[in-house]
């Protein structure tokens, strides 16, 4: 079949992935490849069993593969062939030599900078998707310039917003798409491009279109702003521990003012995942890198309370416990860095769980679908944690349950028969708030919350 235009996207991850298939769906006109350099991703995405879990995404997947969806490993020849190029390759925090622990590591980047150049015959779009420090952009037209046989390459910038558990959704019906392009004739052209394809099905008015550097900082600030309404939250949720204040009511009070909205105002754990982190470190970096110390300084509090806040969690398990989890068996309750996904980059359930097998805890992992990314997380740790897909077979036994994830399945438990099979006396740590403490209060446990009075039996 002939197609008007051939998309490419490098990076079959958890942003590639989910977008394409949309984008395949929404557009049968366009043949849409996604390549990556790990083979073995490529064989799961052509499988039954793909390789991230998203709610709709099987579905989708099923419909369009080998129509107008493909995946591959050949990089070289899916660049070749392709109009537009989406990148989506992973950008992680750089681990070594300047910026460590701040900057993203750009090293995958520039690789797939310099494949495009290597393996390109005629003019592309390039459409950076991954979340990238101010002004990659550029950097990327800058190799990608050095080119001799005059192909031209405009670069835009068009992030992904989609949140993981909701990607399918978010990318039907986005709050907004954007598009960041140079101001001149031809980059304009290029956005109007890229506009095409989400025009298919979202509407025209949240189709915004900016700078380069507007759109790509954006990104960058969008997630900023989203965890630091988290880590606002969480810094009260320890205001209220030691006052009579319901951080649940709090919350409520604050949300019901429309300036302010009720969402991200859950106070937990603390916030998890591939992104926040990451780009909020990323934009420290920048602002330093400009001398703006007050705006680094400003932003790093908002993963320093996120630190701040696991550490608490961490505490308050060990003082309830009467200082000692040598030797307790402690179910927790998820290990993903939220609900609906097996994703754990970043999940706080990591931390806590290194915490208490270093005051040699004995853990029993439950989670629906991260407990494959668990092992992993995880690996060497044999005799201290075991990993058990049924919640029941994890408390069995235990002295505590810790939630971290807010997951469905645990508000449904019967938490009588829970309680009957654990060692007493018996504790519940609910770091997601996701719980009905009254009820499991009744059943004889202790509870305590994130940001509310512990309800306990003790005198
Ligand atoms: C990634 C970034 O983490 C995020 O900052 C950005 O916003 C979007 O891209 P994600 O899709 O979640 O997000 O990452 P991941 O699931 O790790 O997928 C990236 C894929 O790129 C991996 O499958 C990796 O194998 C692939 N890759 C990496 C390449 O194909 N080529 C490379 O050179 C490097
Ligand atoms: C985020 C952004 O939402 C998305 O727009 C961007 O593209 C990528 O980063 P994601 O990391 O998938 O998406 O999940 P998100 O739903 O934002 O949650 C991030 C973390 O914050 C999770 O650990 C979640 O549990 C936590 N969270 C969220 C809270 O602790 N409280 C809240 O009220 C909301």
């Amino acid at each position: 079949m002939d197609f008007d235009k051939k998309i490419l996207c490098i990076g079959a991850g958890y942003v590639g992935g989910p977008t394409m298939a949309v984008i395949a769906l929404k557009c049968p006109e366009y043949k849409v490849t996604i390549v990556d350099i790990n083979e073995e991703k490529i064989k799961g995405w052509n499988s039954e069993q793909l390789p991230i879990y998203e709610p709709g995404l099987e579905e989708i997947v099923s419909k369009v593969r080998g129509c107008n969806l493909f995946f591959s490993a050949d990089i070289k020849r899916g660049i070749r062939e392709a109009d537009i190029i989406f990148v989506s390759v992973n950008t992680p925090t750089k681990t070594f030599g300047l910026g460590a622990g701040m900057a993203s590591d750009l090293q995958y980047w520039e690789n797939t900078a310099q494949q495009i150049l290597e393996n390109s015959e005629g003019p592309k779009i390039i459409a950076e998707k991954c979340t990238l420090p101010v002004k990659t952009a550029q950097a990327m037209e800058r190799i990608l310039k050095t080119n001799s046989n005059g192909a031209h390459f405009e670069v835009v910038s068009n992030p992904e917003f989609l949140a993981e558990g909701t990607a399918i959704q978010d990318l039907l019906e986005p709050d907004r798409v954007l598009i960041g392009s140079h101001q001149t004739e031809s980059g304009l052209r290029a956005a109007g491009e890229i506009a095409k394809i989400y025009a298919h099905w979202v509407p025209r008015e949240k189709i915004i279109t900016s700078n380069l550097w507007s759109s790509e900082l954006s990104k960058l600030v969008a997630n900023a702003f989203l965890a630091q309404r988290i880590s606002s939250i969480n810094s009260i949720s320890a205001l209220c521990e030691r006052t009579d204040a319901n951080i649940s009511e709090i919350a409520y009070a604050v949300g019901s003012d429309r300036r302010i909205g009720p969402k991200f105002l859950n106070a937990s754990v603390g916030f998890g995942g591939s992104c926040f982190k990451k780009d909020i470190l990323n934009l420290v970096y920048i602002a330093e890198s400009y001398g703006l110390s007050e705006v680094a300084e400003y932003w790093k509090m908002v993963v320093r309370i996120n630190e701040y806040q696991h550490e608490r969690f961490v505490a308050s398990i060990m003082k309830a416990m009467f200082n000692t989890v040598v030797g307790k068996k402690i179910a927790i309750f998820g290990f993903a860095f939220k609900a609906n996904t097996g994703d754990t980059r970043e999940s706080p359930a990591k931390f806590i769980g290194r915490k208490l097998m270093e005051e040699k805890a004995i853990l029993a992992i439950t989670d629906p679908k991260a407990l494959g990314n668990a092992r992993l997380d995880l690996e060497g740790m044999d005799g201290q944690v075991t990993f058990e897909p049924d919640p029941y077979q994890a408390a069995d036994g235990a002295s505590a349950i810790v939630v971290v994830t807010e997951w469905d399945i645990f508000r449904e438990l019967e938490y009588e028969k829970i309680y009957k099979n654990m060692k007493k006396p018996a504790a519940i740590f609910d770091g997601r708030n996701i719980l009905d403490h009254q009820k499991l209060f009744e059943l004889g446990f202790n509870v305590y919350p994130i940001g509310k009075p512990s309800l306990t039996h003790f005198e």
